[in-house]
């Protein structure tokens, strides 16, 4: 028989509109008079970026980086590589991460170290979900979406194996 991946929804798509409702807000009053440089991480951050881009009331640019991180399907491995790399000079800016989960958070802390080498006048972290029971390296989270437990999630973006991301509600996953 096919593989009949079961989804269970953890987040609909009324609360992900609250919630980037209000980092918007945070951010727009955060950043107000600045012009900051919106750094998405690829290719989770895409649907999320999108929406919270939209509602937020500055001159801005965008640029994008991509990373792999070596390991079993779920797993970081440790070992991080930049895959695609910014278009945008960083130094002086301030830089604004968009990201879709933190998970072990291996990923971003390197992210933030490569950006900070760069000189960027300053270097905050928005994360739609965090996921802080797998914690293995400390992350400080600037604008937060959603605490989510322990759960392998797909959907609003986030995949499993490149599929779900089109989904507009965030499922957990249960196999
Ligand atoms: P970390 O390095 O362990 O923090 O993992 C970072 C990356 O793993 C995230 O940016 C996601 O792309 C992916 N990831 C971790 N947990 C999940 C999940 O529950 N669903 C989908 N992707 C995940
Ligand atoms: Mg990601």
């Amino acid at each position: 028989m096919a593989f009949q991946p079961q989804l269970k929804i953890l987040i609909n798509r009324d609360e992900i509109t609250r919630a980037v409702d209000r980092l918007a807000c945070e951010i727009n009053s955060d950043y107000r008079d600045r012009h900051p440089l919106v750094i998405g991480v690829l290719r989770g951050c895409f649907v999320f970026l999108a929406d919270l881009i939209r509602r937020l009331d500055l001159p801005l640019d965008i640029d994008f980086i991509r990373l792999c991180s070596y390991g079993a399907a779920r797993e970081s491995s440790g070992k991080v590589v930049v895959v695609q790399g910014l278009k945008t000079p960083i130094r002086g800016r301030d830089v604004l991460v968009v990201e879709d989960i933190v998970d072990t958070g291996i990923t971003i802390s390197f992210l933030l170290d490569y950006l900070k080498k760069r000189r960027p006048a300053s270097l905050r972290l928005c994360a739609l979900t965090d996921k802080p029971s797998r914690r293995r390296v400390p992350v400080p989270i600037d604008y937060l979406g959603f605490t989510v437990p322990d759960e392998f999630i797909v959907g609003y973006g986030l995949d499993c194996d490149q599929r779900f991301r089109n989904l507009p509600d965030i499922y957990i996953l249960e196999q």
